[in-house]
């Protein structure tokens, strides 16, 4: 792109095309709709069950019945992709994590739910053992309490693939072990699930943003070591963010994700204009905790949800993860 300012004031007055509303819409260089939300639910055992998150406001889990509603309503306001995460009950949380796989388990009996009663809905489910070990952390632990790569990676195939057999369309792995792309891809196709899509949270960073989220899944408190930064990036890093990318492009990636969202537009910039590939954003649980926080208390009107949000797209973002998905989108409908 070049400029040329041979044209100056007053013949150039950029005011002129903020006139008004039409002439503004005429020029939007960058447009929101809601089939660029992905909603993230929360869901839970039971019939008719609902709990408020107290960290994230207006955010419930819910139990499969209601998340079948929940899916409606998305569905109407024009948001055609869910990401499934799902509660497991203390009771079946184990070092190994073995609840992940399990056929019958609450993740896999969600998909299929959804998939049966929501057919259009683009089902994604996430991929990590945190919900499900007594620990917290993604992965296996050796002795020393350090995450195990490539025994892991064992686990998470077996996770994935029960998901892809209940139906989820798109797996995302959020664990960050080395290597775990590949294994997927090759087990999906091992399998005959061509079509399965990997959606590869490939720059995600050890942040303090994750908190909320840790309380609706309710990980935080087991959370041995108190973080993960043996395999979540470095939130001073780059390049390395695109070593990342590429690698899990490498490995059978369709899509990638940058996470967290608002403090790491460089990276979604970057990374669009590198690899021109399928490229997400999450705007994570603190990021919603921060603006319901500002709203809530009146400090900030509820403008600011679009306004974040088409931030992602102007830095390059084909679609992002939010939990405004449902308000956001109502927003849009509405103008
Ligand atoms: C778990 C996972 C996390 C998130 C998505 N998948 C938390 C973590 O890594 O501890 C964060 C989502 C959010 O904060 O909204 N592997």
């Amino acid at each position: 792109m070049s400029y040329t300012f041979n044209r100056q004031y007053p013949a150039t007055r950029l005011r002129r095309l903020r006139y008004n509303d039409n002439v503004r819409a005429m020029i939007r260089e960058v447009e929101l709709h809601p089939k660029h939300f992905i909603a993230p639910v929360f869901v839970l055992e039971g019939d008719n069950q609902r709990e408020t998150i107290s960290s994230m406001p207006g955010v419930e889990r819910l139990s499969i019945d209601l998340l079948i509603n929940y899916a409606k309503e998305l569905l109407a306001e024009g948001v055609t992709t869910i990401d499934i995460f799902p509660v497991i009950d203390n009771a079946l949380k184990t070092p190994d994590g073995k609840a992940a796989y399990d056929e019958d388990g609450l993740t896999a009996r969600a998909v299929k739910a959804v998939k049966d009663a929501v057919p259009e809905m683009v089902v994604m489910t996430d991929v990590a053992l945190d919900p499900y070990t007594s620990h917290g952390q993604d992965g296996l632990l050796d002795d020393s309490g350090y995450v195990i790569n490539d025994a892991t990676i064992e686990v998470l195939v077996k996770q994935a693939l029960v998901h892809a057999r209940a139906g989820a369309d798109i797996i995302s792995p959020s664990d960050m072990m080395d290597g775990r792309i590949k294994a997927m891809r090759d087990a999906f196709e091992a399998e005959g699930f061509v079509n399965t899509a990997i959606m590869a949270y490939s720059a995600k960073y050890a942040s303090a943003y994750y908190g909320p989220f840790r309380d609706a899944v309710g990980s935080a408190g087991n959370l041995k070591g108190g973080h993960k930064k043996q395999y979540q990036m470095d939130f001073g890093n780059r390049a390395e963010a695109l070593h990342e990318v590429a690698m899990d492009i490498n490995e059978g990636a369709d899509m990638v994700m940058i996470k967290p969202g608002q403090p790491y537009l460089d990276l979604i910039r970057e990374v669009k204009d590198t690899f021109g590939i399928p490229t997400f954003a999450y705007q994570v649980s603190g990021e919603y905790a921060m603006h319901m926080a500002a709203i809530q208390n009146g400090w900030l009107s509820d403008a600011v949800i679009l306004e974040s949000l088409i931030g992602f797209r102007r830095a390059g973002a084909d679609g992002i993860l939010t939990y405004f998905a449902l308000e956001a989108a109502r927003q849009l409908n509405n103008a």
